[in-house]
């Protein structure tokens, strides 16, 4: 269903990879509500060749940019404003990559090197993103922008490993960065806290079965989908959620607030 929340909104939205990725939900839904956006991934990332499906189904341009390097951002942000025609109102930042994880690498065994990829991939480059925005004047006042994240940043979840700390870093940028761009230019940002998602990045993750299932069974409405997600930055892009900012935002089915659900509990109650 939509309800033209964007209509005459223009964007970029990062870290469309494949159709499970919360990026592409997020850019079918943004376009169903009458949004029009550039759409970015690495050059790496490109080769895959999926987003061009993307790109044709949404009427949207591809610019790649590698979201560590200042000087992509910033051809980025300049060629949008040709491409879009002016000023952008809303920035989606879904991007994460753990070198750590991906190499099986233990959080107490970690290679800082990696780590510190890791670091400018999945957090660093939020501030990049916004810094290059900032610098170029290029976002319009009562504009949105919002980054994805996971609540290992806020509790213990072993296997998530260097990311919890990225995530950490991630939702600090959004408020401080936040604070700026409220000031300055009237731009709200926000991270979403997301539940275990089915993609490329969340499977990465040792254990994700497991871990996806848990949450199910702890979450009084169940994990919240990409297309869940999709919908909650659609309202946050949309002019009804104006004055929300310097929030991370949870949409996970309730999770975070649980402390032990019937369905958890009966597989710990001894069986008669
Ligand atoms: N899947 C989950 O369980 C889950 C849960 C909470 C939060 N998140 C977050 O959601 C976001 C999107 O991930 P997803 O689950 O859709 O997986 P995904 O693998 O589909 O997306 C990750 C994206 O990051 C991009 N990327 C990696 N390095 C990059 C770089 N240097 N420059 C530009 N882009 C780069 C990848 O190409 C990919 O498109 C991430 O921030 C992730 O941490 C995911």
């Amino acid at each position: 269903m939509s309800y033209n929340l964007l209509k005459g909104k223009k964007g970029i939205i990062f870290g469309a990879l494949d159709p499970n990725s919360i990026a592409w939900k997020t850019a079918e839904r943004v376009h169903e509500e009458g949004g029009e956006f550039v759409l970015t991934n690495a050059p790496i990332a490109m080769r895959m060749g999926q987003i061009n499906d993307l790109a044709e189904k949404t009427g949207s341009q591809i610019i790649p940019a590698d979201a560590t390097s200042e000087e992509d951002l910033q051809n980025l942000v300049e060629k949008s404003m040709e491409i879009l025609g002016g000023k952008i109102d809303f920035v989606l930042h879904s991007i994460g990559m753990s070198v750590n994880v991906r190499k099986g690498r233990a959080y107490t065994d970690q290679k800082y090197d990696w780590t510190q990829k890791g670091t400018d991939v999945s957090a660093m480059s939020f501030h990049k993103v916004m810094s290059s925005l900032y610098k170029a004047d290029a976002m319009n006042e009562w504009g949105s922008i919002v980054a994805l994240t996971y609540m290992a940043a806020q509790r213990v979840f072993p296997d998530y490993n260097d990311m919890a700390d990225n995530k950490a870093y991630l939702e600090s940028i959004a408020r401080s960065f936040g604070y700026f761009f409220g000031r300055d230019k009237k731009v709200r940002v926000n991270t979403i806290s997301q539940s275990p998602t089915p993609t490329t990045a969340g499977q990465g993750v040792k254990g994700f079965d497991g871990f996806i299932s848990y949450a199910e069974k702890m979450s009084p409405l169940g994990n919240a989908t990409a297309l869940d997600c999709a919908n909650y930055t659609v309202t946050l892009f949309s002019d009804l959620t104006k004055r929300v900012t310097l929030q991370n935002l949870y949409n996970d089915g309730g999770f975070s607030n649980m402390g032990v659900s019937d369905a958890v509990m009966d597989a710990f109650v001894e069986k008669e």
